[in-house]
């Protein structure tokens, strides 16, 4: 069996298709970063007109990756959200066209499950139950993941997510969108102890987090230093933001396993792309006896080959719904 994947949820255009086992046969993406980086984030309706344009190329492209044809396609799955309504309504609209002009089975995704699939599509030896942390630009959720697709709320962000604390912090201190992956590269050379950011919660026995403290006391420093201090620390300072925020990542991940008696742990989501994310769980997983999953680079921000594969994997349990095809902007793991 034979799945292609869309996505659409933001601003990645993407087509991917994976085979029954969920291994990759393509992964095609266009990135809309010249889009918006004029806007210093994203702007939806740019996103949904861009997405328009670049989707028929994309999937040109994926099928020529995989050396298929749309003849060979057996199940086409979009993402049906969470995500910017235009946007997802281009992915559907097209996945829905293409499935009426070659008469083929169509089914909507949810994007956290692809996060989250991304991971076990990474290291086939995993499996449920586990806890996942979801760390991306909208989401910021620690779950735990029982065995055919069922998840549990353990906590989740109060407002600000971590790839959001990230971009706009990134952004106070003047760097270009998105700032995520930039501050990251800088804090690699910086002092992470050159100046100490709030880590909201840190002290409390529950798996809730915050970052909206984080943003405005960044706001605050760079406001009282001035630009010059600000680019001549820059590395030192963005070791210290990504110091803070990674913290409250792990504490919580610590409290969540523990209060679940798992050693297994998933991050999924954009920012489980992050270094010293990673360097941090896996210190803490030698010390306290867990293990902690990442999905492959390729895989860790937004794609479609994740899409194809919760397609893959809910259709060998039964579970893919070809029923409910509305998209869904704020979409969860729970309903
Ligand atoms: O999952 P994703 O591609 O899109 C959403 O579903 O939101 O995540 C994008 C987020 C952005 O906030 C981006 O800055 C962040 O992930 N991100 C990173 C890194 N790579 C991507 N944040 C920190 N370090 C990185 N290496
Ligand atoms: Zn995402």
């Amino acid at each position: 069996m034979i799945y292609l994947g869309i996505e659409t949820t933001c601003d990645e255009t993407a087509c991917g298709i994976v085979d029954e086992n969920q291994n990759v046969l393509a992964n095609v993406l266009y990135s809309q970063i010249p889009e918006h980086s004029p806007y210093g984030g994203v702007v939806p309706e740019i996103a949904a007109r861009a997405h328009l344009e670049k989707i028929p190329i994309i999937l040109k492209e994926s099928l020529k990756q995989a050396e298929l044809t749309m003849e060979d396609i057996d199940v086409i799955a979009y993402t049906r959200g969470p995500g910017l309504m235009g946007p997802l309504l281009v992915g559907a609209s097209f996945a829905k066209g293409l499935a009426y002009q070659f008469n083929k089975p169509i089914a909507g995704v949810n994007h956290l499950e692809g996060h989250i699939i991304a991971a076990e599509m990474s290291a086939p030896d995993l499996k449920p139950p586990y806890i996942s942390l979801t760390v991306s630009g909208g989401h910021t959720e620690l779950s735990l993941c029982l065995p055919n697709f069922e998840f549990q709320l353990l906590g989740r962000t109060r407002d600000d997510a971590a790839g959001e604390a990230f971009d706009k912090s990134g952004k106070i201190l003047g760097l270009p969108y998105p700032a995520g992956p930039l501050m990251s590269q800088l804090a690699k050379t910086g002092n992470r102890k050159f100046h100490r950011f709030p880590r909201a919660f840190s002290g409390e026995v529950h798996g809730d987090f915050s970052y909206s403290g984080l943003k405005t006391s960044v706001l605050r420093y760079a406001q009282e230093k001035g630009p010059e201090f600000i680019s001549e620390n820059i590395n030192d300072i963005c070791a210290s933001v990504e110091t803070a925020i990674v913290d409250a990542l792990v504490k919580k991940c610590l409290w969540a396993l523990s209060e679940q008696k798992l050693n297994i742990l998933v991050i999924a989501g954009g920012v489980s792309a992050n270094s010293y994310l990673r360097q941090q769980l896996e210190k803490m997983g030698k010390r306290n006896n867990f293990e902690t999953y990442f999905p492959s680079l390729d895989l860790c921000t937004d794609n479609a080959a994740m899409i194809a594969g919760v397609a893959s994997a809910r259709d060998q349990l039964g579970l893919l719904d070809f029923q409910n095809q509305k998209v869904n902007p704020s979409l969860n793991l729970y309903n």
